[in-house]
């Protein structure tokens, strides 16, 4: 998959997928993640590529002859499955969605900055926007950022063990049960039983008993839509 980034601070986005999983799914020529610079696409002098809001009101908007120029240009190189805007008021981002991603060929995404985008790029550019939670960050990087490493995670051959996606927290609309590594006792904290006992199908419906109660009084909602 490969993943193509537009952003006024590209800088930001140099670490997040320079380690860990992100690295070695790059590593592995199964993802790549190619940042570009806004201003390297506007046509103004000085690099612009924003300016006051049309009707007044207190900061700048992202002018859309950069945008379109910045888009169409990745456009002409391969046809993207979505272009994508970050943005606080889109549909919340989940991890069906993130699933739903993990199978595509090539998605652009494109980070706000100031109060926003002009609504014409959204009109005639944009095919999906994603929200990561009802906050409101400085600009789309960070979000940016959290789409490509949920994503990424779920490319087929990225994770060594493949099940350990399958168990995450919401892949079946559960939170995931605790988990625990050695020593058994620590602190006179001891691991419970049954995960020493050494008889999978105990421990496999312990643990799903733990993520059912986990999820009801933490997430009751996530279960509301269970048939
Ligand atoms: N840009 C600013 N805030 C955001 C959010 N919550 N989600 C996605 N993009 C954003």
């Amino acid at each position: 998959m490969r993943i193509d980034i537009i952003s006024v601070v590209p800088d930001l986005l140099n670490s997040p997928f320079a380690h860990s999983i992100m690295k070695r799914a790059q590593a592995k020529g199964l993802l790549e993640v190619v940042v570009h610079n806004l201003r390297d696409y506007t046509p103004y002098k000085h690099a612009q590529v924003d300016d006051y809001q049309f009707g007044g009101g207190a900061g700048m908007v992202m002018m859309p002859e950069p945008l379109a120029i910045a888009i169409e240009t990745l456009q002409k190189d391969r046809p993207y499955d979505e272009v994508i805007f970050m943005t606080p008021d889109g549909p919340t981002w989940n991890q069906k969605a993130a699933n739903t991603l993990s199978l595509k060929q090539n998605l652009m995404i494109i980070c706000g900055h100031y109060k926003g985008i002009d609504q014409r790029i959204r009109d005639h550019y944009i095919t999906m926007e994603v929200s990561i939670g009802d906050y409101v960050l400085s600009g789309g990087e960070l979000a940016a950022a959290v789409l490509v490493d949920s994503i990424g995670r779920l490319i087929p051959g990225v994770l060594n063990d493949e099940t350990s996606a399958l168990s995450d927290s919401f892949q079946d609309d559960l939170l995931s049960h605790p988990v625990y590594t050695r020593p058994a006792n620590f602190r006179g904290w001891e691991v419970p039983e049954v995960l020493m006992c050494g008889d999978p199908k105990k421990v496999e419906a312990w643990r799903y008993e733990q993520a059912l109660k986990r999820t009801e009084e933490r997430r009751p909602d996530l279960l509301q839509h269970e048939e």
